[in-house]
């Protein structure tokens, strides 16, 4: 059964929520959901996972730092999880305070990791975005996220 990892950063819970809806997603298309805090999660749960998603709240128009750490460390598999799905979310304080440039920032990563990312024609075009409390609407496009990676990595592991 395909494995999707969520890896977020919350302080204040909004990320969180955030990554419970994602893995609603991944957990209605049948396949396994691993959520976990970034300061929980190991190396050895990237590369044992399928599909990974990174979430963060904004921090100064970026990622925390905490998963800036985590990604940073993630060098030591450099090359190891290439061809892997990836797809990132983000929360924020407000519009226009740099919630996209999060989102992209963590997808540059997962494209420097070799990893395939989706983009989405309608609803949040380059990874899901929320302000403040995640309302059903960013509940729905989180959890669309979720079932798009999943779906993905599935019609990966029958193609291969
Ligand atoms: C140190 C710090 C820096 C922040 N910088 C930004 C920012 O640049 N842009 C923004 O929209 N929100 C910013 N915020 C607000 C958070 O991104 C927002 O409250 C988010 O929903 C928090 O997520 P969490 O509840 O998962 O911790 C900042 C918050 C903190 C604590």
């Amino acid at each position: 059964m395909p494995t999707v990892l969520i890896v977020y950063h919350s302080k204040t819970g909004n990320t969180e929520e955030m990554a419970k809806a994602v893995a609603e997603g991944v957990n209605s298309t049948g396949a396994k959901v691993i959520r976990k805090r970034v300061e929980r999660t190991t190396l050895q749960d990237l590369l044992k996972a399928d599909g990974i998603i990174l979430g963060s709240p904004t921090y100064y128009g970026t990622m925390a730092a905490q998963i800036k750490a985590f990604i940073d460390r993630s060098v030591k598999y450099h090359g190891k999880l290439e061809g892997k799905v990836g797809a990132a979310f983000a929360s924020g304080g407000g519009l226009g305070g740099g919630v996209e440039t999060t989102v992209l920032d963590l997808t540059k990563s997962l494209l420097i990791h070799g990893m395939i990312v989706q983009g989405d024609p309608w609803g949040s075009h380059y990874g899901t975005v929320s302000i403040g409390r995640p309302n059903a609407s960013a509940r729905r496009e989180c959890k669309k996220l979720g079932e798009k990676v999943a779906r993905l990595v599935t019609r990966l592991a029958q193609a291969s």
